[in-house]
């Protein structure tokens, strides 16, 4: 039987560093909140409780994490007296669980689901009341450091600020992961006293209490990429370039080509397909999909958009949210599309703009049309059926629709609805005067 899990992720640092009006865990790395990283890194391990440490006014922290994890509760710190008076806060909300609890941090977002199930693992094989993660920086500065006699076991953990010049040599620290028993932790907790150094209550100080009553606290190793914590702006961006760097290599692992990986910009949540081909400097927001065999050439930019299989989208095209794209759809350069539909084999191949509209299978858009959808107030819709042919540099008025195999001329200014079949032409009679252009010439005047 496997014992039950709890959780407690800690979020209540102002983030003072990243001098913002935003609780620091709202941060996006890959366009979502750095704490909803974290809760999906948890989320495999199936806890049955969870609890979120927040500082007072972190309503939007709510919002995140609930997305994520709807029943997540959330405990109060209303002073920041460090990591144990923290989990402190949080273990008053489990007052009655008994099981495993695990300990992460917010700030922390590329912490590894599979070195979490590991932790766990070791915690139940070995029978220690206490599994950590430990880790082997360049530099350890500021981290508590792991004292350890009998590796992996670890006796006590000593805080940077507290440690002799000698336990500052050692090289193993802690990486902000811990599972405790749960009555353990209770009863650990409630004996913390602060330190006299800093008057803070140093959750790592349950370790050497645990020892002391003959328990067993184990150690698994983590990348330190894995831990890294993030404080400043600076930090945030080399979050960012490592997460990157991870979902470039998933999207490939997956059967994407990435002609060059590293000018590549993908979000948490994007999806590419089998044999998908991603030429240089695309950018990925929120909530995309490609289907398989797709092209995405340079300069893209997708957001909100769901692309189908066998398209081609730029170069430099503007997918924004909303799009929805066929199979065998083609949107060439310099064309934005905006909450629009594009059937199967439908075309817009230059500069155009098409939003708020609804584009027939094999439709064709010519270059420059655009659908003109808000009137200064309101957004009205365009449709436009199967195989219309929309001549170059037309403005549909919208609300219009164009009927299945319709023409409209080029240049035309349409606003009202066209027919199926019909052909619209709307543009002022062309004047042709024969020799027109010598007698045209003959009156400029030479440096006019
Ligand atoms: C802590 C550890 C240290 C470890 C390091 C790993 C302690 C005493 N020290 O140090 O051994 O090597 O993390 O990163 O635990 N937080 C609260 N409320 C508080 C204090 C902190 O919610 O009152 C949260 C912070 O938002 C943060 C996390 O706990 O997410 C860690 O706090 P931080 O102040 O960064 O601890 P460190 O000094 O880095
Ligand atoms: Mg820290």
């Amino acid at each position: 039987m496997t014992t039950p899990l709890a959780l407690i992720v800690l979020a209540a640092g102002k983030g003072t560093r990243m001098k913002s009006v935003q609780p620091k865990v709202m941060h996006r790395i890959a366009h979502q909140p750095m704490i909803a990283h974290v809760m999906q890194a948890v989320q495999p391990l199936g806890a049955v409780q969870a609890v979120c440490v927040v500082g007072k006014g972190m309503e939007s922290v709510h919002d995140a994490v609930g997305k994520i994890w709807p029943v997540c509760r959330f405990a109060v710190q209303e002073e920041q007296l460090g990591t144990g008076h923290a989990v402190a806060a949080g273990m008053k909300l489990l007052e009655q669980f008994t099981g495993d609890v695990l300990v992460v941090y917010g700030d922390t977002p590329l912490l590894n689901a599979q070195t979490l199930a590991q932790l766990m693992e070791t915690k139940r094989q070995s029978g220690a009341t206490i599994a950590l993660c430990g880790m082997n920086p360049a530099d350890p500065t500021g981290y508590g450091r792991l004292v350890m006699r009998d590796a992996p076991y670890v006796e006590r953990i000593v805080e940077c600020k507290e440690a002799s010049a000698e336990e500052k040599r050692i090289p193993w620290v802690w990486g902000g992961v811990m599972a405790f028993d749960a009555a353990f932790l209770r009863e650990g907790l409630a004996a913390l006293a602060p330190s006299p150094l800093t008057n803070e209550y140093y959750l790592t100080d349950l370790l050497a209490m645990s020892s002391a009553r003959g328990h067993k606290n184990i150690m698994v190793p983590m990348e330190v990429e894995e831990a890294m914590g993030v404080n400043t702006r600076a930090q945030l961006a080399e979050a960012e370039a490592a997460l990157q760097q991870r979902l470039r290599a998933q999207a490939m692992e997956n059967g994407a080509t990435l002609i060059a990986p590293e000018t590549v910009f993908l979000a948490a949540d994007t999806k590419l397909g089998r044999d998908v081909v991603v030429q240089p400097h695309v950018v990925f927001g929120c909530g995309v999909s490609v289907g398989d065999r797709t092209e995405i050439r340079a300069f893209s930019h997708l957001d909100g958009a769901t692309v189908g299989e066998d398209c081609i989208v730029g170069p430099f095209a503007r997918l924004r949210p909303g799009t929805v794209l066929s199979a065998r759809v083609h949107i060439g350069n310099f064309v934005e599309l905006k909450a629009a539909q594009a059937e199967t084999g439908a075309k817009i191949n230059h500069l155009s703009y098409v939003g708020d509209a609804q584009v027939g299978a094999g439709a064709n858009i010519g270059a420059g049309a655009i659908t003109c959808n808000y009137d200064g107030v309101n957004k009205h819709c365009t449709t436009i059926g199967a195989k219309a042919f929309i001549g170059s540099n037309s403005s549909l008025v919208a609300p219009v629709s164009i009927g299945e195999g319709a023409i409209v001329g080029a240049g035309s200014v349409v606003t009202e609805d066209v027919p199926a079949g019909a052909l619209a032409v709307e543009r002022a009679e062309q004047k042709v005067k024969p020799g027109g252009a010598a007698v045209y010439k003959s009156r400029r005047k030479p440096g006019s």
